[in-house]
């Protein structure tokens, strides 16, 4: 690793690079309107003179690794909250949920006898497209909760404004964010001979019960390698990335840097970056500027999406073709998946490319419940998933990766799972300011459910 980045001097900025700012001129969906705030180009320059988040050589080792598995052999596993708050960006938080992403990883790695690629949806995950720009209650009219690197949640006129300010407060929180789990993933937390200290107890749930056994698996065979005098090294951290939805074009921009050494631009808020359902027309603004930068890039693909729109995204974001470069997250829903992804799997495959193939199960399973509660139902998330791999089956390509909104902790979002979670709990124990996430035991059964599709192959 040392070697890696030692090749990568720093990161330079970005300035009189024209094509980075292409997109200006295009048409751009789900923007703030705060380009007349007085704090507007402070806060733009302020970014621009920031240290990098990210390293190029991070950024090159992710897309070697996702290479992996648009070969199949290897996993991609990214999980974190819908949006991130920058109260939440607490260490008992953080902990959890890499605790958690890590315990998935494990029960993912054993049970499927593969590396797993380790993403949190996390340190960047600070805005949200909205159907609607305002919000009306009660007779009031304010413009919509956009994310906190926008404006604030609370339904107020003060706080719903617009403030480029947040912006640099977003690029602070990501840095203490990314630090901790930089230390957590490197600094003894993630040692593996630790693997079954990372159940939040309980052991009464089913899927701890399995968990804990699973641990106890991991820890003979490690011990049974430590008596044979085996070589720990590659036990005792893990490769964790970071990725978010690359909505805000303003701060991305003010984020990229020209990597000294290979003179390539690289968006340094995030090692991966996505773009969203609603904002990857082909000739808009997010696909331009994110076919610019080095960093391998999602693209999120509803059920409506067309093999004509599939392919012309592979044009313009991997013109090299180049695996690892583009990962297509497909969020068709639970009754639609069987259908509708066939088409993109058998366009791409004819086509040659290697793309990776992953699968967001929450966002085509958002259903809302009499008492005003956005949910989704365990059982249709894992319904989703389990077409993903049977359309993966049989078409014979590599189901990749899965791509989940989750937490750490004890909450009550996400309807059902083995230890049942009903709606009588949403008043005590539902946090979400957005989208539901599935808890700590929910995550930790998808994770095992996937390791025996994995295994089957
Ligand atoms: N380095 C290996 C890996 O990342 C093994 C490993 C160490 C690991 N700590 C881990 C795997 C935590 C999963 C979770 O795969
Ligand atoms: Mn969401």
């Amino acid at each position: 690793m040392s070697l890696e980045n030692s090749q990568h001097g720093q990161t330079l900025n970005s300035h009189n690079l024209p094509e980075l700012d292409e997109w200006r001129n295009l048409h751009i969906d789900q923007q703030p309107t705060w380009h007349e705030h007085p704090d507007y180009p402070s806060s733009i320059q302020e970014l621009s003179s920031l240290p990098p988040l990210v390293f190029a050589g991070e950024v090159d080792r992710l897309r070697r690794r996702l290479a992996n598995v648009a070969e199949g052999k290897a996993f991609f596993l990214q999980g974190g909250d819908c949006a991130e708050t920058f109260n939440d960006a607490t260490a008992d938080k953080i902990s959890a949920r890499v605790k958690t992403l890590l315990q998935m990883a494990v029960v993912l790695t054993y049970g499927a006898s593969m590396p797993v690629v380790k993403m949190g949806r996390m340190a960047g995950q600070f805005s949200k497209p909205r159907s609607s720009n305002d919000e009306t209650r009660d007779g009031t009219t304010l413009p919509s909760f956009r994310g906190e690197m926008v404006n604030g949640f609370d339904f107020t006129e003060e706080a719903r404004a617009h403030d480029p300010r947040r912006m640099v407060r977003g690029y602070h929180t990501s840095a203490s964010t990314l630090n901790l789990v930089r230390a957590f993933t490197t600094g003894g937390f993630a040692d593996l001979r630790l693997v079954n200290q990372w159940n939040k107890g309980f052991t009464a749930n089913p899927a701890h019960a399995r968990y804990e056994s699973l641990a106890r698996e991991i820890d003979r065979a490690l011990k049974f390698m430590e008596a044979c005098g085996a070589d720990f090294e590659a036990l005792k951290a893990t490769e964790m990335y970071v990725g978010h939805e690359g909505l805000l074009l303003d701060y991305e921009r003010a984020m990229t840097r020209i990597d000294s050494r290979t003179q390539n631009p690289y968006d340094t808020s995030a090692h991966f970056i996505w773009i969203g359902e609603r904002t990857r027309g082909l000739d808009d603004a997010h696909v331009n500027f994110l076919s610019k930068v080095r960093n391998p890039i999602g693209v999120k693909l509803g059920p409506t999406t067309s093999t004509e729109e599939v392919l012309r995204l592979i044009d313009i974001l991997d013109p090299e073709r180049e695996p690892g470069r583009l990962t297509f997250i497909t969020r068709m829903g639970a009754q639609k998946i069987r259908e509708n992804l066939p088409p993109l799997v058998e366009a791409v495959k004819s086509e040659g490319s290697k793309i990776v193939w992953v699968t967001d199960p929450m966002h085509g399973n958002t259903i809302s419940v009499p008492s005003g509660y956005k949910t989704r139902r365990f059982n249709d998330v894992v319904d989703e998933v389990r077409g993903f791999f049977e359309v993966h089956e049989a078409l014979g390509t590599f189901p990749g990766g899965l791509h989940i909104e989750m937490t750490g902790d004890d909450v009550a979002e996400c309807l059902g799972g083995s230890d049942p979670v009903d709606e009588s709990a949403f008043l005590d124990s539902y946090e979400s300011l957005c989208d539901p996430r599935l808890n700590h035991r929910q995550s930790l059964e998808i994770a095992f459910l996937v390791a025996e599709y994995l295994a089957r192959r």
